[in-house]
């Protein structure tokens, strides 16, 4: 939730030591340090309006940076700088406070089986409120299924388009889940799949995950999801020593046949900087032995049974049919798919897939915000 609402209304502001305090007309007092407005300038000369790329290089804002003069003008803020007489314009949503995104409300669990959000491809092909609430609730739960697609090959690529760019590997530019006579992956099976992340053997993961499905098994076929960052959060509560164990020592994971030998290692919980977790990598077909050594050999495979057990747990999962022309997509980062066996003798199962990344989920979102001017999923 972005604090300050586009009309934002800033009354007055004033010095406050190296820095200057906001008063704004809600009755609140924030403080901007002026080395950050300062680099904040968006004039012609530190901006250019086209690109947005900057002609300003930050370390070239000098150490005796001072405050001349600033007022608020026009509902502006306007600051003449020392030594240079440079001049500076903010509008007043540039200075609010943001909250950081915290993706951490929206754990899941079984819960969500009954609310996993559902979109029409039509509706957000041709409508920017609808694709914002979809690109929204991918964002913000990592798991929505889009119905009514056409069933057409290649159509998987055509539902990435719609906000982003397919990226593409070995697998080419999407992938075909059939039964398969000489499978390089269990998927192309009828097997069970245990749930697990797409492509820990390469770095990096892909970020989103299509699945597209075309024909679905009259028994069987389902797909099991686990919200990896709810589960690790759990896993981190209940036994913090398997929680580091896990985010400490990189498993192997590797994928070999006659086209590649890929090979990559990953925390099975990634964290970021700040100790939240980034991400999650678990994939049983792919994985290898660990490559530690001494006493964290049986601690890595302790915490692996440890959180894999939360994994499991019917509390954490949900389960979801997919009908020909629903698509699957989901946070391949964050979001543990699986797949129920079926049977290929009797049954016609096909699914097309690829993948995308995040940072076109976001620009979209930002530009939608613009767009239909909602601000509430434009962070
Ligand atoms: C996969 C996969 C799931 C399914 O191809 O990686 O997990 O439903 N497929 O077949
Ligand atoms: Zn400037
Ligand atoms: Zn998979």
């Amino acid at each position: 939730m972005l604090w300050l609402a586009m009309d934002a209304k800033l009354l007055a502001v004033e010095p406050a030591g190296d820095r200057l305090r906001l008063r704004w007309a809600d009755g609140r007092a924030t403080e901007r340090h002026v080395v950050w407005l300062r680099d904040g300038c968006t004039c012609d000369a530190c901006v250019d309006g086209f690109s947005s790329q900057r002609h300003l290089n930050t370390a070239d804002i000098p150490d005796d940076l001072a405050v001349r003069s600033a007022k608020v003008e026009h509902g502006d803020l306007a600051i003449v700088w020392d030594p240079d007489g440079h001049e500076s314009r903010y509008a007043p949503q540039a200075l609010a406070p943001r909250e950081l995104p915290n993706g951490r409300s929206n754990l899941w669990g079984a819960d969500l089986r009954a609310r996993v959000p559902r979109a029409s491809f039509t509706e957000v092909s041709r409508d920017d409120r609808a694709l914002a609430r979809w690109l929204g609730d991918l964002r913000d739960l990592g798991v929505t299924v889009l119905g009514d697609t056409p069933n057409a090959d290649g159509q998987v690529e055509r539902v990435a388009e719609l906000y982003g760019y397919v990226h593409e590997g070995n697998d080419g530019r999407h992938f075909e889940v059939v039964s398969s006579s000489k499978p390089t992956n269990f998927a192309y099976t009828p097997k069970t799949l245990a749930l697990h992340t797409d492509r820990p053997f390469v770095d990096p993961v892909p970020g989103v995950q299509l699945l597209h499905c075309l024909a679905q098994s009259a028994e069987g076929g389902e797909n099991m999801l686990v919200d990896g960052f709810n589960v690790a959060e759990k896993l981190r509560r209940a036994d913090a020593p398997a929680f580091a164990t896990l985010a400490r020592i990189r498993a192997t994971f590797r994928n070999r046949y006659d086209q590649v030998d890929l090979m990559a290692r990953h925390p099975v919980i990634q964290l970021g900087h700040d100790g939240r977790v980034d991400a999650v990598h678990i994939n049983d077909r792919a994985m290898r032995p660990v490559e530690a050594e001494g006493a964290d050999v049986p601690a890595f495979y302790r915490a692996y049974r440890t959180f894999f057990a939360l994994v499991r747990d019917p509390a954490n999962q949900i389960t979801v049919k997919l009908r020909p022309g629903d698509v699957l997509v989901f946070d391949n980062r964050r979001v543990l798919h699986g797949r129920a066996g079926y049977d290929a003798s009797t049954s016609h199962r096909h699914l097309q897939g690829c993948y995308t990344d995040w940072c076109y989920v976001e620009s979209k979102l930002r530009m939608l915000a613009v767009e239909i001017g909602d601000w509430s999923n434009g962070r």
